[in-house]
């Protein structure tokens, strides 16, 4: 498979990995298809991303994709943060295999389960975003999708933590 030169150096020099210290908004999704895990963690400042850290259980693209989306939108407002399509992801990162594309959903889509979790706590459901894809949007520590079907091998480690879990 051929990937560009920018997701091989954004997979290769991951940016902004881990969580924020007491984060404002979480969002962690799991892909239904390849049952890969990713969870982003925001500090929200005046409706401004301040910063935002991701933990990745996934394939090389999903990596270089959560590495790119951190960057896109730290210091956007949270509404320009959510406007942020896959596309866009893929674009920045020089295009994605077209297998690859649902990676970037992946992304995209966990940012806005963050941002969505933002809005709840602050009492603001109604500005509350549609993901783009099908995934199961997951609260903190909640079991993953991906355990049920093992699809890859993959088993959520018992605190539900990603960065935990293994692959057989
Ligand atoms: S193959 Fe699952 S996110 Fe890339």
């Amino acid at each position: 498979m051929n990937y560009s030169e920018k997701v091989l150096e954004h997979f290769m020099n991951p940016r902004n990995i881990g969580e924020v210290d007491n984060p404002d908004g979480i969002g962690q999704v799991g892909n239904v298809n390849c049952g890969d895990i990713m969870r982003m963690t925001i500090k929200v400042e005046d409706d401004t991303i301040r910063d935002i850290k991701f933990k990745t259980f996934g394939c090389g693209a999903a990596i270089a994709v959560s590495s790119m989306v951190t960057e896109m939108v730290k210091g956007k407002s949270l509404d320009e943060a959510v406007a942020i399509n896959r596309d866009d992801v893929a674009k920045a990162l020089g295009g994605l295999p077209p297998k690859k594309l649902h990676c970037s959903n992946l992304g995209t889509d966990a940012l806005k389960a963050a941002v969505n979790d933002y809005w709840r706590k602050t009492g603001r459901p109604e500005k509350v975003v549609k993901l783009e894809d099908e995934h199961l949007e997951q609260e903190d520590g909640e079991t993953s999708a991906c355990c049920s079907s093992n699809e890859r091998g993959c088993r959520q480690s018992e605190s539900g933590d990603p960065a935990k879990a293994t692959r057989s």
